[in-house]
């Protein structure tokens, strides 16, 4: 099997993306919303997959939910034309060649009451939006929050610790220097911290299951102490 049920409604696919040697342990996830489902970077897709998918519903939504995460998508507009294709702005920005339907920028969703998209503001080169589930109390990022742990290949590890973020959950230096205006990014956060969730799903790394939400505050000090 290659998706797991990781909570009420959510499931996950591991993935590996190879980036510039680096070989980032991904995820895409899927949200399943009536007898649609909502596929949250769309990751490296294949038949396997399509197949899994195909039993738990439709898919009705790809989104890519910040600047970066859209190397694959193209692979998944091609086998599911049917389906909305929501990105943003600032992906829209960076993959000139892929057409969105849609492009998030902080209006009402169809997802109704299943799916609340918090946008981050203060990082707009990243335009991350983070993805939150009331239902099952789940927290998704992408690329705000790590949470990559041993074994891995030694040139990923090497630079995952270049970048701080290495076997810990935190915000990567490279994150942290897109940040243009840190009170922007900080009130958005704040507003992140009061939902009621008790596990975050980073896409790159392991979801935090225990003290979930104590563990993103103590992540936090860079943006909010330093
Ligand atoms: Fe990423």
């Amino acid at each position: 099997m290659l998706l797991v049920k990781e909570n009420e409604g959510l499931w996950r696919y591991k993935y590996t993306c190879p980036m510039l040697g680096i070989k980032f342990p991904s995820s895409t996830y899927i949200i399943k919303i009536g007898q649609k489902l909502l596929v949250v970077s769309p990751g490296r897709w294949d038949e396997q997959l399509s197949s899994e998918l195909s039993e738990l519903g439709e898919v009705g939504w790809l989104f890519t939910p910040n600047a970066f995460h859209h190397v694959f998508y193209h692979q998944w507009q091609r086998a599911y034309p049917e389906a909305e294709h929501w990105g943003l702005k600032a992906t829209q920005k960076r993959a000139k060649t892929l057409q969105f339907s849609h492009l998030y920028h902080g209006e009402r969703t169809p997802f109704g009451d299943s799916v609340e998209l918090c946008l981050l503001e203060g990082a707009p080169s990243v335009s991350e939006v983070a993805i939150f589930i009331p239902q099952s109390k789940s927290l998704i990022f992408t690329d705000f929050i790590f949470n990559v742990n041993p074994p891995q290949p030694w040139f990923t590890r090497l630079m995952l610790q270049m970048v701080g973020v290495y076997n810990r959950v935190g915000t990567s230096k490279i994150f942290r220097s897109s940040v243009v205006d840190k009170k922007a990014l900080q009130k958005s956060v704040i507003e992140i911290l009061k939902l009621d969730f008790d596990r975050v799903y980073p896409n790159h790394g392991q979801p935090i299951t225990k003290d979930a939400q104590q563990t993103l505050e103590q992540s936090l000090g860079w943006l909010f102490n330093g």
